[in-house]
């Protein structure tokens, strides 16, 4: 990768799943554009869906501290509260993090100039939300963490699924998020597969050095538009690492829509093709490469061709590609161990292109370690950490028990946030205990916390903010 590329979490398909699964009041919160100066008195509409269906009086909030995107795909996507909900009783609250999805401070001016986008920050996020048993996965997981250590009194605990929350300098070692993948591919997919992958680079870049060749590979590869400036080779590079990496973010046992439509195991899926092609030069292991691609891109048959700017366009990636220049900065790196293209953590490069796309540059690289404390998290508690192996996000996650307090969980076998899923008959016996470790620790925090606010009579002792129900207003 000869530039630096900004590496969502997730890379989203821009149309919702089909068939809507869950049901919510869709409700509106005022909150202020920001939290911390006393500069500006402006407020925005925060958007956040509820499901009371399950509520009962003094039964805990359940709040899904949003994502890097629109909320109503992870509220689909989150079935786990659902099943447990009706167990404690809660509500369900998700929460929408503000730039994203209809949550947008300035309307159609938040994304236009760094003076209306500099209020995008997980802090400001963060902020927004209270109270409650905080949920996320992925970047909210990082956030659901984050709102337990920074508001502990109003946050009784928080379920942080896939959370890299040291995926940051000097916390995690740059180059284990590719290797997570490589070893994925190699693993699930066999050896032939990595191998034409770990290939394909020089491959691409060879055939592609004249015009000949770059419009042999968008005809080959069903592109949109035929590859001319050797920009575009980087592009199509990038495009390709990308799809790898949700391959294995998203390699769930059965067919889900989370991302784009996919079958069930879609690593073992994808390297079956690739397996199936007994290719002999170059032009055949592309058109493996390009077949074998369709299991991603194309598995409803009716993608016409294939777009590789398509993710770069659409507000999600906007917005995180913005925050990944501010203060989300997750150094990245591969090298000839792994099945990607070589490439070099270059902070310098990387602020640079930052300027040049957003006119804004990363304060530091170590805004979340001094905003959020790094490894020092024995001062919290009432963490559950959890991660799939199988998951290249596990790379910056909480692998083992910090505290008794700040436990971390394991799924070896599990992809990304898979333990937030609804109960499914596929799932694995990894993935079930997972989160029957989250209902027990919910259960634990809600009888503490039962212990010292009610008397033994079951009368409240304190006003205090958990069973506040101004979210139900
Ligand atoms: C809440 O979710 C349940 C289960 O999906 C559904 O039956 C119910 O109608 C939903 N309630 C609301 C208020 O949308
Ligand atoms: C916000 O601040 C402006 C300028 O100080 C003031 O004129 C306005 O009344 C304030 N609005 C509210 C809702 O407080
Ligand atoms: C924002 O929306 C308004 C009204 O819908 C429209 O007049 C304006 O041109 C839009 N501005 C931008 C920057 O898109
Ligand atoms: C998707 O599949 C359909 C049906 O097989 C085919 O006509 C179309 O060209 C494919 N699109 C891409 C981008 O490969
Ligand atoms: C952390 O401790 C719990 C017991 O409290 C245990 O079940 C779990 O396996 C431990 N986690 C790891 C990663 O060892």
């Amino acid at each position: 990768m000869q530039y630096v590329i900004f590496l969502s979490l997730l890379v989203f398909s821009s149309t919702l799943t089909k068939d809507l699964k869950y049901a919510f009041d869709t409700k509106y919160i005022e909150v202020p554009v920001d939290h911390f100066s006393f500069t500006s008195n402006l407020t925005f509409k925060l958007r956040y869906l509820v499901n009371d269906s399950f509520y009962e009086s003094r039964g805990p909030i359940f709040f899904y501290t949003g994502n890097e995107g629109s909320i109503d795909m992870f509220a689909q996507n989150t079935g786990f509260m659902f099943d447990i909900a009706p167990r404690f009783k809660a509500l369900i609250v998700f929460a929408e993090h503000r730039y994203y999805g209809t949550s947008l401070p300035f309307g159609n001016l938040s994304y236009t100039s760094p003076k209306y986008l500099g209020y995008l920050s997980s802090g400001q996020a963060l902020a927004d939300y209270l109270p409650v048993i905080a949920f996320g996965g992925s970047y909210g997981g990082m956030l659901a963490a984050w709102l337990r250590m920074k508001y502990p009194s109003s946050v009784l605990g928080a379920i942080a699924s896939s959370a890299p929350i040291w995926q940051f300098k000097n916390l995690t070692p740059c180059e284990n998020f590719y290797r997570i993948v490589t070893n994925v591919f190699e693993g699930l997919g066999g050896e032939k597969c990595s191998e034409t992958i770990r290939n394909s680079w020089k491959v691409i870049r060879s055939v592609a050095s004249d015009d000949a060749g770059k419009s042999k590979i968008s005809t080959l590869w069903n592109l949109c538009s035929t590859l001319k400036k050797d920009e575009d080779i980087n592009k199509v590079i990038d495009w390709l690492s990308n799809i790898y990496i949700n391959i294995a973010m998203v390699n769930y046992p059965y067919s889900t829509s989370f991302l784009v439509p996919l079958p069930a195991n879609p690593v073992r899926e994808f390297c079956g093709k690739i397996n199936s092609y007994n290719y002999k030069d170059n032009i055949g292991l592309l058109t493996a490469i390009g077949q074998a691609l369709e299991v991603y891109t194309n598995y409803t048959k009716t993608t016409k061709c294939n777009d590789i700017g398509k993710t770069a366009d659409n507000l999600g990636d906007a917005g995180w590609n913005f925050q990944s220049c501010t203060e989300m900065i997750m150094p990245m790196c591969s090298n000839s161990f792994d099945m990607f293209e070589n490439s070099n953590w270059d902070f310098h490069k990387y602020s640079d292109d930052c300027y040049k796309e957003f006119g804004v540059r990363p304060r530091d690289e170590d805004v979340p370690i001094l905003e959020y404390g790094g490894k020092e998290l024995k001062y919290s508690s009432n963490i559950v950490f959890s991660n799939g192996l199988m998951d290249p996000w596990s790379s910056g996650g909480v692998l083992s028990n910090i505290t008794t307090k700040i436990l971390a969980i394991v799924i070896p076998d599990g992809a990304h946030h898979f333990d937030l899923r609804a109960a499914n008959e596929q799932d694995t016996g990894t993935v079930k205990s997972a989160r029957i470790f989250h209902v027990d620790a919910i259960e634990h925090w809600l009888y503490r916390y039962r212990l010292e606010h009610f008397d033994s009579l079951g009368k409240y002792k304190y006003q205090d903010t958990f069973y506040n129900t101004n979210l139900l207003d």
